[in-house]
């Protein structure tokens, strides 16, 4: 074992404060001469990216998005995808993964939806350890994020986050420290956003207090990149690295002159430098370099992960029995809608990673069943939010200085399209530089289309040698797209024919941008004269439809929230219109998050896919033709109607202040206790076979502090092997205070044969039972000389996690709403009384 404290005295103060910052956007820099090596970290959370951004960079394995693995309820199988992500990291040269992301579904429009698990801050918060296990198993960090209440993207950088303490401690908070207490993460990532006032950074509370304090974090507190805002007051608070480098604050020599001009305190360097350590420690990163290189590897065991994950993602919403499909029955499917034809896999921003292989629903289902059925395809409509990304490959010339000009010092590939850079490329060590990008294509339409180049930084381009958008020098307004550093998109219409190659030329130059550098070059289709009157044509002689809709990653997307669940285009005209001439008609939903559904009660089935990584369309097909029972549950609530949905009149503050006033009531609880009707309750999912359930608990009454098992035998009725997930909620019966009705407090999953029973068992520790009471410190001030009567509503208890005696019914349940059994239990005693030990 090395000692890591006698490493530390051996560095100079200089080489420790140069530790606590990043050398470049993915690099924690060590100390050569100690043997303490650099650590490279990547993005996360669907994939391991390495270096690059926005899907730039080497083809690596994509896993389905988080709240697809948070459809799967399947902790077993988080925790080997979180194994095969481990593997991802190390085939980037990368020892720390950015990632899960662990907020929650606060609205069902937060931009990073996708990427986090669910509503719900159990099943959130056991799958966050799931997954860090999983991934530390292979000497690889997580780094669950974004600590706390970054919930949604509006003006994420600014935006303060006021939420009680009871509130976050029950909801915001419960995932990481599950990530921490259960996962035993090596990391942990403080968000952008201000919590109560503070830049969450610089929260002392949160980070020394709570997090490190509470909780016995011992691993590296990192900033979100850029998210730090001081030097001093984040150091104080806790935080341990800045990121990226070269760093606003910490880093280029200011941390440690702030150490000698004594307005920063050594010890709290050591205390960050013996974490960064230990950190290294963990990840074998004590004994000189490591290999950074980054490797493509095709794993077919990982792929098979990937592939499953994406089959017990995938919901069931709705089935009158059209579904799995009897294909020996079947001579034409059509299959239509603009998700059909193309692979939307995952979401936007720093999760956009390059996959191994794209492919959609409509290649998956002609190679399955193309030899013996007749698979007929028409767009119907379009979803996008900017004119489409042209997917080419570029040769790119890189330049040293802001004209392309010269002899050009590198070339590179920039495979698909995506002309997005965080660092020079070619590994120019340049601060301005500049690209000339070559590449061609074969229109497929003739007519007018729409071309655009979207630009963070300047550019401008050439369709065979004429100019047609110019950004060079003009004034231009700033967009959302490129994670918001981009301007708004120019665009031009030209004439194009069919099979003849069109040559393309952008130049690029790194001005008048930050972090974010690159272009875009999108091209839109002609418009055709009723592109849904195709659809339906190819429904009309059809014996199933397959209609795939949903979004895509510049809807869901870091940076920018949605402003409706409403499916954009005409996607709802589409589904009316073909399920009208073809009664035999499944939708496909293809999003990160709740879309709705208008059009229900019109169609035979329903499936909800996710972005389900680059095996979405294969396990797809699987599901579909019943080779795999869809396996996933609703993570999330599907609303009615946005208005009904919990944060919606909170959402999103203004002047930057987003106040959580709906406080412990998210998701189903809200509806629950509002006795809303919801579209598809949190839980729900049907599969293809039946089961029935008997359920136990070990014991009737309790003693407050004390757990309880719940033992559930679950039989398979039906005549397919299939998956069921036990859900165990809790509704105290006479609450003092104010809960919500019922509570997730466990699951299980299950997959059972034809015929086959097991039980499970699902513990509910003692904090099943228990709200948080931050306390009223000053009321023995305040009743002081009063004649109070004792009683409702005078009790006070805490701080702490406090459980109030009485009746509680243990639900089991198969949703939020569908219950199947009710079981009481008893907690004695006369008063409210605050257990110890704090156990989950
Ligand atoms: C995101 C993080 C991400 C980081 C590095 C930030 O914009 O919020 O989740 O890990 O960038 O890409």
């Amino acid at each position: 074992m090395p000692d890591l404290r006698a490493l530390r005295a051996a560095m100079t103060l200089d080489e420790k404060t140069a530790m606590m910052s990043g050398a470049d956007t993915w690099t924690l820099p060590g100390v050569d001469r100690l043997g303490v090596a650099d650590v490279k970290c990547t993005d996360g959370p669907n994939g391991a990216r390495g270096n690059g951004l926005l899907g730039s960079g080497l083809p690596a394995l994509c896993v389905p998005c988080g709240s697809a693995l948070g459809a799967t309820w399947n902790v077993d199988l988080v925790e080997r995808v979180g194994e095969v992500l481990g593997d991802e990291a190390l085939s980037k040269g990368a020892r720390m993964l950015l990632a899960p992301t662990i907020n929650l579904h606060r609205t069902p429009t937060g931009g990073r939806n996708f990427e986090c698990f669910s509503e719900d801050p159990v099943l959130t918060g056991e799958l966050a350890a799931a997954y860090i296990r999983g991934v530390q198993s292979r000497g690889v960090a997580t780094t669950p994020k974004h600590l706390v209440a970054n919930d949604a993207e509006f003006e994420r950088n600014t935006t303060d986050s006021v939420i009680d303490e009871r509130t976050l401690r029950e909801v915001y908070l419960l995932p990481f420290e599950m990530a921490v207490r259960r996962g035993g993460a090596w990391g942990v990532m403080s968000s952008y956003n201000r919590l109560n006032g503070t830049f969450c950074c610089e929260n002392r509370w949160l980070v020394r207090d709570v997090l490190m304090g509470e909780w016995g974090f011992d691993g590296v507190v990192v900033s979100d990149w850029f998210a730090v805002r001081s030097l001093t007051a984040s150091l104080e608070a806790g935080l341990h690295l800045e990121m990226p480098g070269p760093a606003l604050h910490w880093g280029e020599g200011r941390l440690a002159a702030a150490v000698r001009a004594g307005e920063a305190a050594e010890a709290d360097v050591d205390a960050a430098v013996d974490r960064l350590l230990r950190l290294r420690e963990r990840v074998g990163a004590l004994a000189g370099p490591l290999d950074t290189t980054e490797r493509v590897e095709e794993v077919p065991e990982r792929v098979a992960v990937a592939r499953r994950a994406a089959a017990e993602a995938t919901v069931l919403l709705v089935n009158d029995g059209i579904l799995p499909l009897d294909v020996a029955a079947l001579r034409r499917l059509a299959v239509v809608g603009p998700n059909a034809s193309v692979a939307r896999i995952m979401g936007g921003g720093s999760a956009n990673i390059n996959p191994l292989h794209r492919t959609s629903p409509l290649d998956a289902l002609v190679a399955r069943l193309g030899d013996d059925v007749e698979v007929v395809h028409a767009r119907g409509c379009d979803n996008e939010r900017f004119v489409p990304a042209l997917d080419i490959a570029f040769d790119v010339d890189v330049f040293a200085g802001h004209e392309p000009a010269g002899e050009p010092v590198d070339s590179v590939r920039m495979a698909n399209g995506r002309l997005v850079w965080s660092d020079p490329p070619g590994g120019l060590d340049a601060d301005e530089w500049s690209v000339r990008a070559s590449a061609s294509f074969v229109p497929v339409d003739t007519g007018v289309h729409t071309v655009s180049l979207v630009q963070a930084g300047r550019a401008r381009l050439w369709l065979d040698d004429r100019l047609v958008c110019d950004g060079w020098d003009t004034d231009l307004v700033a967009g959302d797209d490129l994670f918001g550093f981009a301007r708004e998109p120019l665009t031009a219409d030209v004439d194009l024919v069919e099979g003849v190659p069109v040559a393309l030329t952008v130049e690029y130059a790194n001005r008048d941008t930050q972090v974010v550098f690159g272009a875009k070059v999108g091209l839109g289709r002609p418009a055709g004269a009723d592109p849904i009157a195709a659809a339906e044509a190819a429904a009309a002689g059809a014996d199933a439809v397959i209609v795939v809709v949903g979004t895509n990653d510049e809807w869901e997307t870091e940076g920018r929230d949605r402003t409706t669940t409403q499916l954009p285009g005409d996607q709802n005209e589409l589904i009316r219109r073909v399920a009208a001439v073809n009664g035999r008609c499944i939708v496909v939903v293809n999003a990160g998050a709740p879309v709705a559904m208008d059009w229900v009660g019109d169609v035979a089935a329903v499936l909800d896919v996710w972005f389900g990584g680059q095996e979405m369309a294969e396990a797809l097909v699987d599901v579909l033709v019943g080779d795999s029972d869809p396996g996933g549950r609703l993570p999330t609530t599907f609303p009615l109607r946005d208005e009904w949905t919990p944060a919606h009149l909170a959402y999103p503050g203004e002047n930057s202040v987003t106040a959580y006033a709906e406080r412990m009531f998210v998701g189903h609880r809200f509806s629950d206790a509002r006795a809303l009707p919801v579209l598809f309750a949190f839980g729900h999912g049907l599969s293809y076979t039946t089961f029935t359930t008997s359920a136990t608990l070990s014991a009737s009454s309790v003693e407050p502090g004390e757990g309880l098992t719940v033992r559930v035998v679950v039989t398979n009725t039906g005549k397919r092997r299939g998956h069921h997930v036990v859900q165990c909620y809790v509704a105290p019966s006479a609450p003092r205070l104010a809960r919500p009705p019922t509570e997730l407090k466990g699951f299980a999953k299950v997959d059972l044969a034809a015929g086959e029973s097991r039980e499970v068992t699902i513990d509910l520790g003692p904090r099943a039972f228990a709200h948080y009471d931050p306390g009223d410190r000053d009321f023995a001030a305040l009743v002081e000389g009063l004649p109070v009567p004792a009683g409702r509503g005078h009790e006070r208890s805490g701080p702490g996690w406090v459980v109030d005696p009485g009746r509680y019914d243990v639900l089991v349940a198969e949703s939020a709403v569908v219950v199947h059994h009710v079981l009481p239990v008893d907690i004695a005693g006369s008063g409210p009384v605050v257990i110890e030990p704090v156990g989950l």
